[in-house]
């Protein structure tokens, strides 16, 4: 029995909990220096046996900014995972080394066993098409930050919304605030998992699913806009078909409302327009900027050093 604590999922916080490290994450952003020094004798392993530029560098990002060190790879071949090590192996050793691990897996549950064979907090950095907690985070503060709280908005999540993993993590964990509505717009081969409809059915929280962006803009506080998942098509020639079935351009923003906010998890391929990225609707980028400051919060408090910081803050400001 350990009472180590791993982030799998954003459910794995309580509501207070998220609160609490999405303040953490805006005394960071507020006061960045103070932070330097957190994680002197630190090291973040990052395991990602699936691509990614953005997650991975935010992690590692993170860890140097806190003071810390950073190991580990980007890609499973250049792992002992391509002779055959198994993830369970592969973690166990990573405990004798590092610190906290985040891990990315085109499996869906790898980073789940990997944190039951853990001696360190793991991270899901991403597993498959399933969860994508992290992400997540960065979405719930960005939507604070410009919302002011967590409840009471419409939210269009459009695209990919069967293989999108990030869609599938925030959907569940905006199923725990009040008075949100989702609009779910895809094309019929890439709707929403019928678990995903289930789940909001069964907690009573209102959504309809449309084909057309148009249609639904003007009811929209957030547009969350996601890529086609080319890597997890089975079939190339249904990837080029569905791959430009959105894109957001100047015409099709006229029609939202003035204080409407654009969100995308990135890498975007075509489905936002250059030309919306100076409009001051457009928040993706300071969604990047975010991931930062909260998983730099994530990575404390895994760790269990947010208490006493913050502790210390309010003996020195009174
Ligand atoms: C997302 C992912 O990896 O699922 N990217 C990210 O982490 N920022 C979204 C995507 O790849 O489309």
């Amino acid at each position: 029995m350990n009472d180590l604590r791993h982030l799998m999922s954003p459910m794995d916080f309580s509501t207070e909990e998220l609160e609490n490290l999405f303040d953490v994450a805006v005394d960071i952003e507020n006061n960045m220096s103070k932070y330097a020094h957190m994680c002197d004798d630190k090291i973040l392993a990052t395991c990602f046996y699936e691509p990614s530029t953005r997650t991975r560098l935010s992690f590692e990002t993170a860890m140097l900014r806190l003071g810390g060190k950073v190991i580990g790879f980007a890609d499973a071949s250049n792992s002992s995972a391509s002779k055959g090590e198994s993830v369970a192996d592969t973690i166990r050793v990573i405990s004798c080394f590092a610190d906290i691990c985040a891990m990315r897996h085109p499996k869906e549950g790898a980073p789940m066993v990997a944190a039951d064979h853990s001696l360190i907090p793991v991270i899901n950095a991403g597993d498959g098409g399933h969860q994508h907690p992290t992400q997540t985070l960065t979405d719930l503060l960005t939507i604070r930050n410009l919302h002011g709280n967590l409840h009471n908005f419409t939210i269009g999540l459009c695209g990919d919304l069967k293989f999108g993993r990030t869609v599938h993590s925030l959907i569940n964990a905006l199923s725990r605030y009040t008075g949100i509505t989702f609009i779910f717009i895809s094309p019929n081969e890439l709707r929403i998992p019928d678990y995903i409809t289930d789940m909001l059915k069964h907690k009573n929280i209102p959504y309809r699913e449309v084909i057309r962006l148009e249609d639904v803009m003007p009811e929209l506080d957030f547009l969350y806009m996601t890529r086609v998942q080319k890597e997890r098509f089975f079939n190339e020639e249904d990837y080029i078909r569905l791959k430009d079935f959105y894109i957001l351009d100047k015409a099709k923003i006229q029609l939202a409302k003035e204080n409407m906010y654009v969100l995308h998890p990135l890498p975007r391929v075509n489905e936002i327009s250059v030309e919306i990225d100076n409009d001051k609707r457009a928040a993706y980028f300071k969604q990047v900027q975010n991931g930062l400051y909260v998983r730099m919060a994530l990575i404390l408090t895994l760790l269990d050093m947010t208490k006493s910081h913050i502790n210390h803050n309010l003996l020195k400001e009174y």
